[in-house]
């Protein structure tokens, strides 16, 4: 969670075998419900059925901004990364130095068990996290200070390493598909091949040929434009900006963009295998 959340309790962090479903959320249905939790956020379920437990996407929003009610604390996750979508949030992580803002098209890989506090938003903030398995334990530190007077970007909590992307310094290179250029987040190589997430654009129409993956997990949200899926035994899925799929491993499907389609894309591990 980018704040913590007492209603997430659990035991340990085993997790399920994952269901191979496929989901679509839309932004604008009606059976698309933003519930408000702590302190005005607003979230938005985009995996309702957890696949077996072991992930949870959420498209969360704070209208109004602020300082915010935070205090440091960390997460049992094994993976867990924050985009953010618009506005900016100004948070702190153990031994990464000052306090520094998570703008929009920045992202952020917090690694498993750093401390961190986010000590104020813009109004209109919007992040999407993404995290495994889907419920996790979250726990206080009331001892530690942030900032830490150690600044260490190389230390290694639970083997990962913690992972800031500015989308301002960021280079576009190709995707794994022709035409589609992308912006690696370096959460790859922070995980150490735990778990990938770009930004994907598209600056023509593109069909990129049928292909598959069997990997764990892949996910897409749509920051900008379209993009439509064409699947053997899923349908065809014209998906805009806000909407979101997990395609499944040993799915066969087509990716159909038009020109200036941007979006989000977090898979594990991080080098997707082809099926
Ligand atoms: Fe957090």
């Amino acid at each position: 969670m980018l704040f913590p959340d007492s209603s997430y309790f659990m035991p340990d962090i085993s997790v399920n075998t994952p269901d191979r479903e496929f989901v679509i959320s839309r932004l604008n249905s009606t059976n698309d419900a933003w519930y408000v939790g702590r302190a005005g956020m607003q979230y938005r379920d985009l995996i309702p059925g957890r696949l077996g437990g072991r992930f949870i996407a959420s498209h969360i929003r704070i209208p109004d901004g602020g300082e915010t009610q935070d205090y440091v604390h960390y997460h049992k996750a094994l993976f867990q990364m924050i985009y953010c979508k618009a506005g900016w949030a100004r948070v702190v992580y153990e031994d990464q130095g000052p306090p520094f803002a998570l703008e929009a098209g920045d992202c952020a890989l917090q690694p498993p068990e750093i401390r961190h506090r986010v000590l104020e938003s813009s109004a209109g903030l919007e992040v999407i996290e993404v995290a495994c398995p889907a419920e996790y334990e979250t726990r206080a530190d009331h001892e530690m200070r942030l900032p830490t007077r150690d600044i260490s970007p190389e230390r290694l909590f639970g083997g990962q390493r913690f992972a800031r992307h500015r989308a301002r310094e960021a280079s576009w290179e190709p995707w794994r598909l022709d035409g589609f250029e992308a912006r690696d987040t370096g959460i790859a190589a922070a995980t150490n091949g735990l778990a990938a997430v770009r930004v994907v654009k598209s600056d023509s129409a593109i069909t990129a040929p049928a292909h598959g993956h069997a990997g764990e997990f892949l996910f897409l949200f749509i920051l900008q434009g379209e993009l439509r899926i064409d699947s053997r035994g899923q349908g065809n899925h014209q998906l805009r900006a806000g909407d979101s799929c997990v395609i499944p491993a040993g799915v066969d499907y087509t990716l159909r963009a038009d020109v200036g389609l941007e979006m989000l894309e977090v898979n594990l591990p991080a080098d997707l295998p082809r099926y």
